[in-house]
């Protein structure tokens, strides 16, 4: 096999938006990066996931030159509904933070505009490579080994390593286990997303507590839904034909009485997500540095993930910045900064699900404790408005 060396900045492996961000923000600080990712750029392109921006990542996307079509086209929301024991309730987010809201805009928009940015400015991105391997993480010169379609091996030596390669990624695993803290609880149940051709029967997302199980109605345009709902966390999608996940969400999102009903439509992505909470601490060794999913997950109740992963690398970048210019201060507390902020979301996603999620099997003990903490949060304005700055997103 043919191998070729090279030389760059910083190796990136990962086209998610957590490595493809990282190589944006890089090279706006006149940094030169190659990402690696085992993905076709059509798969990247089409993989679905989440929906929410906080607050402060559409401020970081429009810093950083990446708007133009995010302010277009995505959808700020000023609250989202809380639902429970028939009762639809308003948290007005606007109102409880100072104006403070959250925009609907897709996982997969983001990503096709990075790829955009960055081939455009010529940025390297190695789709579809196979074999990658990050070595020498404690030298000064870390080395990406990955063979590209072609069959050519590739050997880049680097100043630092980011591995932006998820939650199945190769980099966490260089760690030696030694060094790492691996916290993690797995939940008893999974979400079933769909998209639908369909006008969202909703203004704002509502976020149901349901004695079948929890239900989530979201979206991505004026014509398109996105829903979701607990199932079994081990369920077959072959289980859940569409007219019975119509008819699921339909009992899970009614409220009798009001006239409200859900629209139908053509179902055109289905999959089911495993949920988690899963921190891995340090998120750095040596010249290797974790961001995004490869370091943490959430479960998705809070809208989280994504939002954690645009927040890491917008610490990495400067860090990153400092290091090579050779202050390591900020590198040295690269992952410290982080874990705060993954914590405080850890945290907010677990309380999010516990509190509207059936646990299989549970008491009625468990199904009353959450009812009085749903009446709880639209009852007292200090518990709503907790809720809303943990959702827009805290400060860190
Ligand atoms: P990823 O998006 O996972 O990107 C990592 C990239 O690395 C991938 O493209 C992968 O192919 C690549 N890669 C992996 N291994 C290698 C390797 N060895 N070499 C090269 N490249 C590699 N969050 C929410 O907030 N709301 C949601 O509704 C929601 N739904 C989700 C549904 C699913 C199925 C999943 C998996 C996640 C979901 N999330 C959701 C979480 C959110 O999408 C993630 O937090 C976000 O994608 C994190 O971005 P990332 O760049 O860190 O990781
Ligand atoms: C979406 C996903 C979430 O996890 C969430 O809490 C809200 C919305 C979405 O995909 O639209």
């Amino acid at each position: 096999m043919r191998t070729q060396p090279g030389r760059t900045q910083v190796g990136i492996v990962g086209a998610g938006p957590a490595g493809l961000l990282l190589s944006h923000l890089l090279a706006l600080r006149g940094i030169e990066s190659v990402v690696v990712e085992i993905r076709s750029r059509a798969y990247c392109e089409a993989r679905q996931r989440a929906g929410v921006l906080e607050d402060g990542s559409v401020r970081l996307l429009r810093e950083a030159g990446l708007a133009s079509r995010l302010d277009r086209e995505g959808l700020e929301h000023g609250g989202i509904y809380l639902q429970f024991a028939g009762e639809r309730h308003h948290i007005d987010f606007r109102k409880l933070t100072g104006g403070r809201t959250v925009t609907v805009y897709a996982q997969t928009e983001i990503v096709k505009d990075l790829i955009n940015e960055r081939l455009a400015r010529g940025g390297e991105i190695a789709f579809e490579v196979t074999d990658t391997e990050v070595d020498r993480l404690d030298s000064e010169r870390p080395v990406l080994c990955y063979t590209i379609p072609d069959g050519i091996r590739h050997e880049v030596v680097c100043d630092a390593i980011a591995g932006c390669d998820g939650f199945h990624g190769v980099c966490r695993q260089r760690i030696p286990a030694g060094l790492l803290r691996i916290t993690e609880r797995d939940y008893p149940y999974a979400w079933l997303g769909i998209l639908a051709d369909v006008p969202p029967s909703t203004d704002e997302l509502i976020y149901a507590h349901h004695p079948n199980g929890f239900a989530l109605h979201s979206l991505r345009s004026p014509t398109t839904s996105r829903l979701y709902l607990q199932v079994e966390p081990d369920e077959s999608i072959e289980n859940w034909p569409d007219q019975r996940i119509w008819d699921e969400l339909g009992r899970r999102l009614e409220l009798p009485g009001s006239g409200w009903t859900l629209k139908q439509g053509p179902v055109f992505d289905k999959s089911v997500t495993p949920m988690r909470s899963f921190v891995s601490a340090p998120m750095r060794y040596g010249r290797l540095f974790l961001a995004g999913d490869a370091a943490h997950i959430v479960p998705p109740t809070g809208a989280k993930g994504l939002n954690l992963a645009i927040s890491d690398v917008a610490v990495l970048a400067p860090a990153l910045d400092a290091l090579l210019r050779g202050e390591p201060g900020v590198a040295d507390a690269y992952s410290d900064n982080c874990l705060r902020r993954v914590w405080r979301s850890t945290h907010f996603s677990w309380w999010m699900t516990t509190m509207l999620h059936r646990t299989p099997g549970a008491d009625d003990m468990e199904a009353q404790l959450q009812l009085a903490q749903l009446r709880y949060l639209i009852q007292s304005t200090a518990a709503a408005t907790s809720l809303a700055e943990n959702y827009t997103g805290l400060r860190s």
